[in-house]
């Protein structure tokens, strides 16, 4: 009777055991994860030309969304293009972002300044742009490529994106983000530098 409660009593240890290391190594993969997707993003400009499901453009604003928010106002608006006239039309009036023509579709994050805290544009473009790296981590999460190209603060770059998009004056359209396959020719860039840091103070 002691030989079977003991040999119980180590089976049961090892499965607690088992059960333990396997959910640590699940937390260290999910962790390692997060890293190797930010390590990995990169300012995608080069598209095979492929579309791009809307499940995955709906996964991605959905992480725009989670983004962090003062006083969680979301001052924001998102305007999710796959047309390919609207597409080419972006990329015959924006001198930087070309890429559009191979993209499979674009997301325009728009800053809604009466909407943000204090009704501040700043708070606005913050909140976006929080919002808008969301969206680059979640693209290259999901085996895609974006590249944040610039509306804001450019007047003409914004002009082209709200007579495009139908955006009303008082919206800013904060950027335009190509969204498509890689081909695999861009690469991320090594931006650490140890001098850039000051511990404890300036
Ligand atoms: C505010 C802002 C504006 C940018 N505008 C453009 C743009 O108009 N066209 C473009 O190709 N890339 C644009 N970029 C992407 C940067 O060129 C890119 O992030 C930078 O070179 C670093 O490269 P990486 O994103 O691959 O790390 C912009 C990025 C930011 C944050």
């Amino acid at each position: 009777m002691k030989r079977v409660s003991f040999f119980i009593s180590i089976v049961m240890v090892m499965v607690l055991l088992t059960v333990w290391s396997v959910a640590f190594a699940q937390k260290e993969g999910k962790m390692s994860d997060a890293f190797s997707v930010i390590h990995n993003r990169k300012s995608v400009r080069s598209f095979t030309g492929d579309s791009v499901s809307k499940e995955a453009l709906d996964k991605i604003i959905r992480a725009g969304m989670a983004a962090p928010t003062a006083v969680n106002r979301q001052p924001w608006a998102f305007v999710v293009v796959t047309d390919r006239k609207t597409l080419d039309t972006l990329a015959a009036g924006l001198p930087y972002a070309k890429m559009l023509e191979k993209a499979g579709a674009a997301i325009i994050v728009c800053a809604i300044p009466e909407k943000a805290h204090d009704k501040r544009m700043e708070f606005a473009v913050i909140d976006s742009t929080c919002a808008s790296e969301n969206i680059l981590l979640a693209a290259e999460a999901l085996g895609l490529g974006a590249v944040w190209t610039a509306a804001y603060p450019y007047k003409d770059r914004m002009d082209v994106a709200r007579k495009a998009l139908n955006i009303p004056q008082d919206i800013i359209p904060l950027n335009v983000i190509p969204v498509g396959h890689p081909t695999g020719t861009d690469k991320p860039k090594d931006k650490y530098k140890p001098e850039n840091i000051h511990w404890e103070k300036w």
